[in-house]
């Protein structure tokens, strides 16, 4: 299924920082020695690929996206507790690669596989029906009302991640922001590949116990803010 929109202006919109304080010397040992080795490369424009070539030195049993990774917390918990699966994040924020460059080493993990960039057109990228999960959380808001076209939950979002998703695979997107709750429940209500998974309030308010806390949402927690845990079945 082509995607029916076009996606979202590429990353030369991006809501925060692109760079926050710098890298450290580790870090940037970590970016020159340790990052080409696991780079996730796009392919040449317009051409698809099976997101499982990026792990061909290791059978994978599946692949998952992380979309955003901010410090990297929760995909390199689900690349440790899961071996068998390889985990690609995509994350433009220097820094947050950074960090998930040094979770890596810290833990030796060997099924991560990283993009410094937009997820976007990695996204487009892949060939239909080749990811088990893909991960959204705490996606940036961008509030004001004019900006509401640069969030990357969209109709061309629902429709790239149905198509990359296998029959059975699940989107998960966290938010503590009510109206981009409603947001993406709206776009979801739109999007008929997906059946929203929740039967009671409980299971979008109470975070499952394979879906690990971020930085980002610990602060939010801190400060009053009751994050939402959507999760989305693709049919
Ligand atoms: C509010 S932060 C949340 C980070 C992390 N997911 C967490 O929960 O801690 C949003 C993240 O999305 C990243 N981001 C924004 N636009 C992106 C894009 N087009 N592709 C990939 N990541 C993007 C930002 O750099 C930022 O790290």
């Amino acid at each position: 299924m082509a995607a029916a929109v076009d996606p979202p202006g590429y990353i030369e919109k991006l809501y925060g920082r692109r760079q926050g304080k710098g890298l450290k010397p580790r870090q940037a040992r970590l970016f020159a020695d340790l990052l080409p080795a696991i780079a996730a490369t796009r392919p040449t424009q317009g051409a698809k690929i099976d997101p499982a070539r990026f792990f061909d030195d290791r059978h994978v049993g599946d692949v998952w996206l992380e979309i955003g990774f901010g410090g990297g917390e929760h995909l390199a918990w689900q690349a440790a507790r899961n071996p068998e699966i390889g985990m690609i994040g995509a994350e433009p924020f220097l820094d947050g690669v950074g960090k998930l460059l040094g979770l890596i080493e810290d833990e030796a993990l060997k099924n991560i596989r990283v993009l410094h960039g937009d997820a976007r057109p990695l996204l487009e990228s892949f060939a239909d029906s080749t990811l088990g999960r893909i991960f959204l959380l705490h996606p940036d808001p961008w509030p004001k009302k004019r900006h509401h076209k640069r969030r990357m939950v969209s109709p061309w979002f629902f429709a790239e991640t149905a198509r990359a998703l296998r029959p059975g695979g699940v989107l998960r997107i966290a938010s503590d922001i009510p109206d981009y709750v409603a947001w993406t429940l709206m776009h979801a209500r739109g999007a008929p590949d997906f059946e929203w998974l929740a039967e009671t309030a409980k299971d979008w308010r109470l975070r499952p116990a394979d879906w690990p806390q971020t930085r980002y949402e610990a602060k939010s927690i801190r400060e009053g803010r009751a994050p939402a845990y959507l999760q989305f079945r693709r049919r």
